[in-house]
């Protein structure tokens, strides 16, 4: 990846004709260059991605798919989109794959509506175990339209209890098995999942919005021999631009393509297609594996980092990219609204999240979840990581004391000047 020089302005024209919206970019530039990035949903895309979606692709019309559009003068998105589906299939070996997605929760719905109907039963993980809002949250879609009944982590060990969750598909026969979180920190045994989903004769949907980048490189297994659907937003850990995408078996493909279009959507975001496709050549290249290894082992020295300030980490651990803090045994009375809000003031970027049984709201909650795919992306490596636990550890232990928040906020700007953005 190349570096921009400073004093490299990257919005001249914005600049002259809107000062307004110019000043809140420049200002958000300014933000992610100088602050470290541990939102374990984030990250820095590259600068060819920036191109893609910045592009003239964002003039054109194109409802349908390639080939077959309601719109004269598609040739060349034609191409941007068939180079999409095909690294696509090369990255994940899937039967077929949908690429027009807006984001992840458009691509669940897609997946829904491809077998599903109103009314019928879904097995998904409960949201304040790390399930996701599109898995059936009351608020959401998918947990109005469908009856929604949550497996969730085993008490004890925080993990998947195989036996609880088929006696439960057992018991409520669902229509579909959604497997798949947003706050999960062990590998997920899809292969279990999809065993469990042929046992009661459900629909397997696996949405893999947050390990896809480590499935491509297969350091996470992959679902999709295991699924009927595989799900995927493109800006996690894949590293692409903010958006989803759909991979089914062939005997799904019909009904899929036909529920993203006319289904869902009407025209895709060509650009943002293009931006998918240039993130896939990427993630097809060698040093994409290095750098999914790299977001690995920087997750495994901050989890030990922490762990040795005395720590509780949700399952003990992670396996993967991300990790949820419970607060408590260190700071009993300190929530993760605070905690975020102080971690923020010093330049450290992470979200408040629910660990599983949390006795506080959604909107305090008693943990924290810190991810380091934007960080890997930045060059900072496992030396940096045991810093930045102790950064961590520093502002929480200082009950929001000014000077030592502003003392590591300094030493934040400085990594951050060591690691520069990629674009
Ligand atoms: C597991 C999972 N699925 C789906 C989504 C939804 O993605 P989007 O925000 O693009 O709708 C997310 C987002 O964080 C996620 O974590």
């Amino acid at each position: 990846m190349t570096t921009i020089a400073a004093g490299f302005e990257p919005y001249p024209t914005i600049k002259k004709t809107d000062p307004a919206v110019y000043r809140a970019l420049s200002a958000e530039g300014e933000r992610q260059a100088y602050c470290l990035e541990l939102i374990a949903s984030e990250n820095h895309v590259s600068r060819a991605v920036l191109e893609a979606v910045g592009s003239i692709l964002t003039n054109k019309y194109a409802e349908g798919y390639p080939g077959k559009r309601y719109y004269g003068g598609c040739k060349h998105v034609d191409e941007v989109e068939d180079l999409a589906r095909e690294r696509a299939k090369q990255l994940f070996h899937c039967d077929h794959v949908n690429v027009q997605p807006h984001s992840g929760s458009q691509a669940n719905m897609a997946a829904y509506m491809a077998v599903l109907e109103p009314g019928d039963t879904i097995l998904s993980l409960n949201l304040s175990h790390g399930g996701h809002l599109s898995h059936g949250m009351k608020a959401n879609f998918s947990g109005k339209f469908y009856n929604v009944v949550h497996y969730g982590v085993d008490p004890k060990t925080e993990v998947f209890n195989f036996d609880e969750i088929r006696r439960l598909a057992q018991e409520c026969r669902p229509k579909m098995i959604v497997t798949g979180a947003s706050a999960y920190p062990r590998t997920i045994d899809f292969a279990a999942f999809g065993e469990i989903a042929r046992e009661v004769g459900a629909y397997h949907m696996a949405d893999i919005a947050h390990v896809a980048g480590m499935v491509a490189v297969g350091l996470h297994p992959s679902p999709v021999p295991h699924a009927d659907f595989v799900t995927t937003t493109t800006h996690k850990t894949l590293r692409g631009p903010r958006a989803g995408m759909v991979m089914c078996k062939a005997e799904h493909a019909k009904a899929l393509d036909s529920r993203v279009f006319p289904g869902l959507q009407g025209g895709p975001l060509m650009h943002v297609i293009a931006g998918k496709a240039v993130a896939f050549g990427e993630a097809l290249k060698p040093e994409f594996r290095q750098y999914q290894e790299r977001i690995l082992a920087n997750a495994q020295t901050l989890a030990e980092t922490l762990k040795g300030f005395g720590y509780r980490l949700v399952s003990g651990g992670t396996d993967n990219h991300l990790m949820c803090v419970d607060l408590r045994q260190v700071h009993a009375d300190l929530t993760g609204k605070q905690a975020e809000a102080w971690l923020e003031m010093a330049g450290v970027i992470v979200n408040k999240n629910m660990i599983p049984f949390d006795e506080r709201k959604p909107t305090e909650t008693s943990g924290l979840r810190i991810g380091t795919p934007a960080v890997t992306t930045r060059g900072l490596n496992t030396a940096e990581m045991r810093i930045v636990g102790e950064f961590i550890h520093k502002v929480l232990s200082s009950r929001g004391d000014q000077s030592v928040i502003a003392d590591v906020r300094q030493r934040v700007r400085e990594m951050c000047q060591q690691f520069p953005m990629p674009h």
